[in-house]
């Protein structure tokens, strides 16, 4: 959550900081400020609330030099407010520090603090960590941040500037995600690629305990003991307009736009010329794929609803057992999971505290694991044994849109190449249903052409209160996601049901008026979807029916139709879920939400 940037080279920082502060500021915040290095002095620029009040802040009192650190913070230790805002200094004002995470133990170390005379300014836990350094803090800054370290519990990502040496600056972290990069004379740290990629695209991601120490001239990495060490840097092929707004006026838009196209790398990455999947680039080989019982996924929030849907594509193709659970339930469940079972992770950003939790233990129950994940050198894309990544490229909006997409893209094909591997499917239908795969994107532009159709209707609906997904088999996972997708941006009220199992109660809350939006892809399930959608019509729901093609059926029971193109019942949730996405897009614009970042929430959630 929230963000770092820090710069030290020969430019000025403050436009730098600024500039990453904002690229980072995707990820939710409640305030803004940076340290500067001004020649003499660390001078801190702090505001409460919005980037731009730190920019004012900075016009009314400017501040110029060469290096800095630059912070938004996501509070979770002490209101959002000017004084609490990072970054923080000592009592001595012997360096200052920004901090994304928790400090567990920091009241035991505040005492400590307090009793030797520190007076504290701020009700962060952050504060603990500049007020320890200080205390320890002797001339060398090095063995200072080592000793420090050795007594901090919880999750950071710390970037420190101490007075002394003001040109260097010092990073450390665990368990949240630290990158760092070395441009033409000038070195950049940052929580996040986004924020570095103006200035460098080879990067290292700094590992738990480990200390990266950035001067203008280079970057030096050092152990968890001290020591030297080399690292391997990684080449981020992002460019830097993908992670730009460009004439959207929401990344969300952006994204979603972006579709087809994700599609299409994804689709290349793991699938051949011929219309044959490159088995190698999945993690089973034939012997494997035949003795596996079951799969166990475990993800969070949207990821999980890629997961729900996974499963029903392994379980309807390779005819193989899959159970999903959540991230923050599976680490503190019962964990029922053998040595050697297939255990898989899905996640966008590979730095979801929960997600990283639930792999770490399967991990030690000597779990086969496998990652689907978006980021190269995240903290999951390391762990975990093999990982099929997705090709969305950087993706801002918090609501997860094209993320979402290429997940249940490499899932579905990872149906199809253990449905091959176990015999279930032949190398024939495998081909015939890749062609087929392969026209998605121009049946998913189609969507995308029609948009002002949704507009239209979301101009007409966004006055309501309630709104129900329903669906079967593979439409109820698909409505899991479009119920969450509409509640984060637009806060209306969104819930997705099984269809059959409305009668079991949740029909009580059908009222007149009450949205109803019936996801009918699936022609062997139709006709009884299409009683459901009866039941709350005659309730006074008004029903929205999306259908795989025409459906003469639906116009009697529902009241508006969309259709996506015809195609295989298994592929159409890979194409419906983008009238979805857009529906909830054109809502919240409607509501005047902040589509890009709703309230409470960030991008990715790096604390438990
Ligand atoms: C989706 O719109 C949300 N922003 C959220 O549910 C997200 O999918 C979840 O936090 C998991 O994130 P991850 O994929 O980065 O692990
Ligand atoms: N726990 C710290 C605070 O509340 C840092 C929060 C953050 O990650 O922004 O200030």
């Amino acid at each position: 959550m929230c963000g770092i940037v820090g710069y030290t080279g020969e430019k000025n920082c403050v436009p730098i900081l600024m500039n990453g502060l904002t690229s980072l500021a995707y990820r939710g915040y409640d305030s803004a400020g940076v340290a500067v290095w001004d020649g003499s002095d660390l001078v801190l620029r702090k505001a409460k609330g919005k980037i731009e009040n730190l920019k004012d802040l900075l016009e009314a009192s400017p501040v110029s030099g060469k290096s800095g650190i630059g912070h938004t913070r996501w509070a979770t230790h002490g209101e959002p407010s000017d004084v609490n805002a990072h970054p923080h200094t000592d009592s001595h004002k012997t360096l200052a520090i920004v901090h994304n995470g928790i400090i567990e133990n920091y009241q035991h170390i505040k005492s400590m603090l307090v009793k030797n005379g520190c007076v504290f300014v701020s009700e962060t836990d952050t504060e603990v960590v500049a007020q320890l350094l200080g205390y320890y803090y002797r001339g060398n800054a090095f063995a200072t941040l080592k000793q420090a370290l050795a007594m901090l519990e919880g999750s950071f990502a710390l970037a420190i500037i101490f007075a002394d040496d003001p040109e260097t600056i010092y990073c450390t972290c665990k368990d949240s995600p630290m990158v760092v990069g070395h441009g033409n004379g000038e070195s950049i740290v940052a929580s996040d690629i986004p924020a570095l990629l103006e200035y460098t695209r080879d990067v290292c991601f700094v590992q738990d305990r480990q200390i990266a120490i950035l001067r203008k001239s280079g970057i030096e990495f050092y152990d968890e003991f001290g020591a030297e060490i080399e690292k391997e840097t990684l080449h981020v092929d992002w460019d830097i307009e993908s992670a730009k707004k460009g004439n959207y006026e929401h990344f969300m838009m952006k994204e979603i736009c972006e579709e087809p196209d994700a599609f299409r790398k994804t689709y290349d990455q793991y699938v051949a010329k011929d219309f044959t999947l490159k088995s190698d680039r999945f993690p089973w080989d034939e012997a494997r794929a035949k003795a596996l019982d079951r799969i166990t996924i475990v993800s969070c929030g949207t990821a999980f609803h890629a997961g729900m849907l996974g499963k029903k594509f392994i379980e309807h193709m390779a005819k193989l057992r899959v159970d999903v659970d959540i991230a923050s339930e599976f680490r503190y469940g019962d964990l029922l999971i053998d040595k050697g079972e297939a255990f898989m992770v899905i996640s966008q950003s590979g730095e979801t505290a929960d997600t990283i939790a639930a792999l770490r233990k399967a991990k030690e129950l000597g779990c086969d694991t496998m990652a689907v994940c978006n980021v190269t050198g995240s903290t999951i894309s390391r762990e975990a044994n093999h990982v099929l990544y997705t090709y969305a490229g950087p993706e801002i909006a918090v609501a997860a849109t094209k993320s979402y997409l290429t997940q249940i893209i490499v899932l579905y094909l990872c149906a199809l190449d253990l449905a091959q591997k176990r015999g279930e499917m032949t190398q024939a239908q495998v081909t015939e249903r890749l062609k087929e795969m392969s026209k998605l994107p121009a049946a998913m532009q189609k969507v995308l052409d029609n948009k002002e159709q949704i507009q239209f209707f979301a101009s007409r609906s966004f006055a309501v209160k309630h709104v129900f997904f329903i669906g079967r088999g593979m439409d109820y996972a698909l409505a899991m996601e479009a119920a969450l997708k509409l509640k984060e941006i637009s806060y209306i009220h969104s819930e997705a049901y099984a269809a059959g199992e409305l009668k079991h109660g949740t029909i009580a809350l059908i009222e007149e008026g009450s949205l109803v939006v019936a996801l009918a892809t699936q022609p062997e399930l139709q006709a009884k979807v299409a009683s459901n959608m009866e039941e709350v019509r005659v309730r006074g729901a008004h029903v929205l029916a999306v259908t795989n093609g025409p459906w003469e059926g639906a116009a009697g029971h529902s009241h508006e139709q969309w259709q996506i193109d015809q195609m295989d019942a298994t592929l159409a949730p890979l194409c419906a879920i983008i009238p979805m996405q857009l529906l909830a897009y054109y809502l919240a614009v409607q509501k005047g939400c902040s589509v890009d970042q709703p309230r409470n929430l960030a991008k990715s959630v790096t604390v438990e």
